[in-house]
């Protein structure tokens, strides 16, 4: 583990990388398949702190897993085994942990108490807990964790309505209580936030319809447990994609990526900018779509980013301002409140680190103008921030080289969504791979 990490201006990126499974889709692999009593196996499974968090939960309520390279065996007594957990159940910094896991106690008849490290408990959880409330359940007062959940009310009515906010976590812990719910439930999304669950679920037997914006789940169905190969994380992906897309003479290959049609905001983001990116072999593996992603190196143009791109770009959104500061001209992002409450205030911390070298940014509630020109090095803090680490070193890598090399504090972050994020930069940058 370093805490600090220095990175110098690079060149062209050449080659071909395989980028770790999938954060949402691993998640999801561990927690459905603890739903369904049973035994499944996980492969390609992302081996990070985000996902260990899930692991930790779900061991408490009585799950077994059995890990050998990048294989797990899920095995458990399903929901109506699990047992309460006398300790807290502590979700580290992950937000998919916390929200989806506490529609996962929505269901169990005891009260299960969960926390997070500092940057979890500013997160804003009324999202999950308020629409729990109204099905019934009795939940924590608190704003913030830590809080509990307890599902030993009598009956747990449906879900009928709007969600607050279009966010997948949010969609998610609402669709686990809907499954244990005594009526049927109709959930609208404001946003096209990723569908993985909904997918899932369906195919371990859920009953889970979708219809455009709205999903109808009626409960009683068994769940089976489902096999998962988890492809390469079109997320982890995006910072060697974007890395490549704005230095012209790059040429790389990423196999195996998930291409979900809710996830590629990223690739339409930079096409739009003038990026050369050609998917192929497109494939289902799992219930998921999955092509191998070509990226050719140019010079790009700035643009406008808004409205349900955002969504389908959340994560992305901070190394797409890396690329806007040094594409030709102007880029909005508009639309992008939510980013505020993400690990860090990832608007104020992209920001921060695109003035400190050297970028003109203007900063809005809910997006920023950035006016592209050269990247300069620096020294810059992820603020603890795996995705706001990594677009330093994208940031750092298109520096230019008179202007040195950037060092990043708190570099360890990354440890959060992409362990061997420093070594795969290293691989890419000196040898090609
Ligand atoms: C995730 C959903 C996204 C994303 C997060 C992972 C998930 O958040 O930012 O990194 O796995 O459900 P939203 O809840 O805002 O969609």
């Amino acid at each position: 583990m370093t805490d600090e990490f220095v990175v110098q201006p690079g060149g062209p990126l050449r080659g071909t990388l395989r980028v770790p499974g999938d954060k949402s889709i691993s998640h999801r692999a561990l927690i459905c398949n603890s739903l369904a009593a049973g035994e499944a196996e996980v492969s390609g499974l992302l081996d990070s702190a985000d996902c260990r968090s899930t692991m930790a939960c779900l061991q408490q309520w009585g799950v077994e897993f059995e890990q050998s390279d990048d294989r797990i065996v899920v095995r458990s007594p399903g929901q109506d085994g699990f047992r309460p957990s006398e300790r807290v159940l502590d979700c580290g910094n992950s937000g998919t942990s916390i929200r989806l896991l506490s529609g996962v106690a929505a269901g169990l008849p005891f009260r299960s108490r969960f926390d997070g490290d500092e940057s979890l408990r500013s997160r804003p959880m009324r999202r999950v807990l308020d629409p729990l409330a109204q099905m019934g359940v009795r939940v924590d007062a608190a704003a913030t964790a830590p809080f509990w959940v307890d599902g030993s009310a009598v009956t747990l009515r449906g879900f009928d309505g709007e969600l607050p906010v279009a966010s997948a976590q949010v969609k998610s812990c609402i669709l686990f209580a809907a499954l244990r719910a005594d009526e049927p439930s109709r959930i609208v999304e404001p946003g096209p936030s990723r569908d993985h669950t909904e997918r899932m679920l369906a195919a371990m037997g859920a009953q889970v319809d979708v219809d455009g914006a709205t999903i109808r789940v009626h409960p009683g169905a068994p769940l089976q447990p489902q096999d998962v190969e988890v492809p390469g994380d079109i997320s982890a992906a995006s910072y060697w994609m974007i890395a490549a897309a704005m230095t012209p003479g790059s040429e790389l290959s990423l196999p195996n990526i998930g291409v979900n049609p809710r996830r590629t905001g990223v690739i339409d983001a930079l096409q739009a900018m003038g990026a050369r990116i050609e998917l192929s072999n497109p494939r289902e593996v799992s219930g998921e779509p999955v092509a191998d992603v070509h990226v050719s190196g140019a010079q790009l143009h700035g643009v406008r980013l808004d409205d349900q791109l955002i969504v389908r770009a959340v994560d992305e959104i901070p190394t797409l301002a890396v690329a806007a500061a040094q594409a030709q001209g102007v880029t909005e992002i508009r639309d992008a409140a939510e980013l505020r409450v993400k690990e860090s205030d990832r608007i104020g911390a992209t920001a921060a680190l695109l003035r400190s070298m050297g970028v003109e940014v203007e900063e809005w509630p809910d997006g920023m103008r950035i006016v592209g020109g050269q990247l300069r090095g620096a020294s810059v803090d992820s603020q603890g921030d795996h995705r706001i680490a990594m677009s330093a070193a994208v940031a750092a890598l298109a520096s230019t080289p008179e202007s040195g090399p950037t060092t990043i504090r708190r570099a360890e972050a990354v440890d959060i969504s992409y362990p061997g994020f420093w070594r795969d930069l290293d691989r890419l940058r000196h040898v090609g791979v």
